[in-house]
């Protein structure tokens, strides 16, 4: 899979410690940076891997900043992204199935590496289920022609 990946500052050793696990396990990695450890500001980073898979240029996206909220609103400002934070597994899991997240933001303060990791791999484990969701989905979309 073609997986987007971005962070500020703060989420930088995190990000390439994700990157690197996911090349491990084939999957093929976008670095929208940053790359540097010079304060600089999440929403550059989160729009720029939001629209990565707005596009199509990348399947999902993966997002960090201290806490994973600032970066995650700023993905779910782009028109057909839905972006979740999460520091444990299962909303990370049930967040693919039920409500077809395409981008994960994670808190680099908030989770260590191993704990990252486990949600990476339970975020991109889990497949959307449709059906009763479904409608649900579709009306999140609708909220993007409000704007
Ligand atoms: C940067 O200090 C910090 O505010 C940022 O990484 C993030 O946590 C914002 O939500």
């Amino acid at each position: 899979m073609k997986i987007a990946i971005g962070c500020d500052h703060v989420g930088l050793e995190l990000k390439d410690c994700i990157a690197e696990h996911l090349k491990k396990h084939g999957h093929t990695v976008q670095d929208f940076g940053t790359n540097s450890g010079e304060r600089t500001d999440y929403p550059i980073y989160g729009k720029a891997v939001a629209e990565a898979v707005a596009s199509g240029v990348c399947e999902k996206g993966i997002v960090l900043c201290g806490t994973g909220v600032g970066i995650s609103i700023a993905a779910n400002k782009v028109r057909g992204v839905r972006a979740v934070v999460c520091s444990e597994p299962y909303s990370a899991l049930l967040s693919r199935r039920h409500n077809d997240t395409n981008v994960l933001a994670l808190g680099a303060r908030v989770v260590g590496r191993a704990l990252a990791l486990m949600i990476v791999d339970a975020w991109l484990m889990g497949e959307y289920e449709g059906g009763r969701h479904a409608k649900r989905v579709e009306m999140l979309a609708e909220l993007d022609d409000m704007r």
